[in-house]
């Protein structure tokens, strides 16, 4: 199984989720593209069966702007039917309470409509917000942290997920 980590942050909080998942999948750094410096076109997705898509939330719920590229040629242009995609990301509940993490649901959105199997879903239960994208029914599409309230929260919420991820994955 081939996975790939596409992944943006700004301040090192989702970065470092991309690298609890290197470590724990044992991911090559050629296979970490991280969007600011290595991303150039949708080719770099090809070889992938597997995709952990990262990017902490700014703006009005948008997604990192280093994502904007790769998610308009996605719109336009590509088939991900057959492949597996997580999402994780970080925010911020209190501050940006009305759209907690809500880039993880623009990058869910992107990638289902393109074919991608979504998996990595986490219960909303523990976690305190108005609104988000990432949001789908009652659960989170993905991985979401916030490292400014809730920061003696991550390494459990990262833990599981990737604990998670393995059974989803049979890894
Ligand atoms: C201008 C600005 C806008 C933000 N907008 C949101 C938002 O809409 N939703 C959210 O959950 N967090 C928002 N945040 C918080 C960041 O996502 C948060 O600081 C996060 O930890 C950054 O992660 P990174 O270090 O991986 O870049 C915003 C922060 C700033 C400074």
């Amino acid at each position: 199984m081939n996975i790939g980590i596409f992944y943006a942050s700004a301040g090192g909080a989702t970065a470092s989720i991309a690298e609890s998942l290197a470590e724990e999948f044992v991911i090559d750094e050629e296979n970490m593209i991280f969007m600011e410096d290595d991303y150039e076109d949708l080719e770099q997705f090809e070889p992938f069966d597997v995709l952990f898509i990262g990017s902490s939330t700014w703006g009005k719920g948008d997604p990192h702007f280093s994502w904007v590229d790769a998610i308009l040629e996605i719109e336009n242009d590509a088939d991900f039917e057959g492949k597996k995609v997580a999402f994780f990301g970080a925010g911020d509940c209190d501050k940006h309470s009305e759209q907690f993490c809500s880039a993880l649901g623009k990058l869910y959105k992107t990638f289902t409509k393109a074919g991608a199997e979504p998996i990595g879903f986490v219960s909303k239960d523990d976690y305190s917000y108005e609104f988000s994208l990432a949001q789908i029914d009652d659960k989170f599409c993905g991985l979401a942290i916030d490292n400014h309230n809730e920061k003696d929260k991550t390494p459990k919420r990262v833990n599981d997920w990737i604990e998670n991820l393995k059974l989803e994955l049979g890894v």
